[in-house]
């Protein structure tokens, strides 16, 4: 069974595989409407569970239409009108849905649950983010940066902002991918202590980004995080907003990247997000590209 449950866990040349077969498989269609069957139907006869328990504009459509391009079909389940909501486990779910689906794709809190989900289940599964990690976007994130700036490893990544679940995906990538990774950002919000030895940290937010080929951020406040701890987020992470002023003091041609959704003028201006370094939608369209890689990936097709 090939679950694709986060960077760390999938073998190094699995995701190059992976990576390189998302950029071929993106040229093969280019210029084609979206609705337009790919050119080789992998998922020809399957069905596809994806299980929203948080909200979802990007991973939500870009895997239903990732699906149907391959010749497969999907069904979008709110994890709050299931029975999984309600008390019933997550074993017994995921027991239950392999009978009916080839493939389940979740976004959940706990990562216990996408754990418990992959143990239980006799089809492959798919996480569409925890409150732990964001493999899928990275995925998409190392694609585009390839595919703008060249092979990653080797170069610099800065990170400014929260030590967040999308953060914790960057620090697996770095290892596997084999890029240096330097956090900036206060120390309460520090990445999870599991992650360290992945990166290195500079809490000058302009030293931090000296040198770099790519700067990404990310909203302050995460779908996990209590909306209670808003305001002081925000005191904690002005100083690390990604600006023209911080971009300046990157390399000439380092691009910038968020995952979406942004709170403009937070965690990033218009102005960088709008402007010649940003590939923020290129990052979401890869999205597409690269779970469909994944989804070849976990169906060994
Ligand atoms: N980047 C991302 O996962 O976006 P959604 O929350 O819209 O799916
Ligand atoms: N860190 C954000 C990413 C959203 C795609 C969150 O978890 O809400």
């Amino acid at each position: 069974m090939t679950h694709f449950l986060d960077i760390h866990t999938t073998p190094q040349d699995d995701l190059r595989h992976i990576i390189d077969n998302a950029i071929s498989m993106k040229k093969s269609r280019a210029g084609r409407p979206k609705g337009a069957l790919d050119e080789e139907q992998p998922l020809k006869d399957h069905m596809v569970a994806l299980i929203f328990e948080k909200p979802s504009t990007r991973t939500r459509v870009s895997f239903d239409v990732g699906v149907r391009q391959m010749g497969g079909q999907t069904m979008v389940l709110s994890g709050a009108d299931m029975q999984l909501g309600h008390g019933e486990t997550i074993a017994d779910t995921a027991r239950v849905l392999s009978r009916y689906v080839d493939l389940i794709m979740i976004r959940t809190f706990e990562e216990q649950t996408l754990l418990e989900m992959a143990e239980y289940a006799s089809v492959p599964v798919i996480n569409g983010l925890t409150n732990a990690s964001h493999p899928c976007q990275i995925m998409a994130d190392v694609m585009t940066f390839e595919e703008h700036s060249g092979p990653i490893k080797g170069r610099k990544v800065v990170w400014s902002g929260d030590g967040n679940n999308v953060f914790a995906s960057f620090a697996h990538a770095a290892k596997q991918f084999d890029f240096d990774l330097t956090f900036t950002g206060p120390p309460p919000l520090d990445p999870h202590p599991d992650l360290q030895g992945l990166y290195s940290i500079e809490r000058n937010p302009d030293l931090a980004v000296q040198g770099a080929d790519l700067v990404v951020t990310d909203t302050w406040v995460s779908m996990h995080d209590p909306q209670s701890a808003r305001e002081r987020r925000h005191n904690q992470l002005r100083g690390y907003q990604v600006n023209e002023a911080l971009m300046a003091k990157a390399k000439e041609d380092a691009l910038f990247m968020h995952c979406l959704p942004a709170h403009r003028e937070d965690e990033a201006t218009s102005a960088v997000m709008d402007g010649p370094h940003s590939v923020i939608f290129d990052e979401a369209e890869n999205r597409l590209h690269a779970q469909k890689a994944i989804m070849r990936y976990c169906l060994g097709r």
